[in-house]
């Protein structure tokens, strides 16, 4: 029989600003948690240090708000050593980002056993796998419209992954 990941009690969505990618990943991700019934704390950092103490990005609040995820409360903040102690799992929205947070985790693992699984955000997501949720910062409205289709399938695809566990 195949053994499931069964539900974490805490996840971490991370990108580059915490400003367009992960708080719409944390507001789809609480929702739909909620609706699965499934009791998880759901949080977002960024890699960088740049929006510290930020809203999310005014495209992103406008797009996540069409779709009915309200995002304009979140507040930026940036991905710490203290949050692969505290998180069971960070979901790191593209590859970058990954790589990122596993230097951080390699540089933490010599002297500490029980840290946060790292993956990819779409990795559990049969039709997104693999991909990264691609950076909208520079990009329009429809890159912007792909980051919400992305996020809610990948997310999604996560928590069909625990509930079968
Ligand atoms: P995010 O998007 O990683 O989805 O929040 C970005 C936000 C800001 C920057 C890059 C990406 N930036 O370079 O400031």
């Amino acid at each position: 029989m195949l053994m499931k990941t069964c539900t974490p009690s805490s996840v971490l969505l991370v990108c580059l600003g915490n400003i367009c990618r992960s708080p719409t990943a944390e507001e789809v991700f609480r929702q739909q948690a909620a609706i699965a019934g499934l009791s998880i704390k759901v949080d977002s950092a960024g890699t960088g240090d740049w929006h510290i103490g930020h809203a999310p990005d005014e495209r992103a609040q406008r797009h996540a708000k069409s779709h009915g995820y309200k995002i304009n409360k979140l507040v930026a903040r940036q991905v710490s050593t203290d949050d692969f102690r505290e998180f069971d799992l960070i979901l790191a929205m593209d590859a970058q980002n990954l790589a990122d947070l596993q230097a951080i985790k390699d540089s933490l693992a010599d002297t500490e056993d029980h840290l946060a699984k790292l993956a990819l955000f779409s990795e559990e997501d049969p039709t997104y796998s693999g991909d990264d949720v691609p950076d909208p910062y520079k990009g329009d409205s429809d890159d912007f419209e792909e980051v919400i289709e992305r996020i809610e399938s990948s997310a999604q695809a996560w928590i069909e992954s625990w509930k079968a566990c």
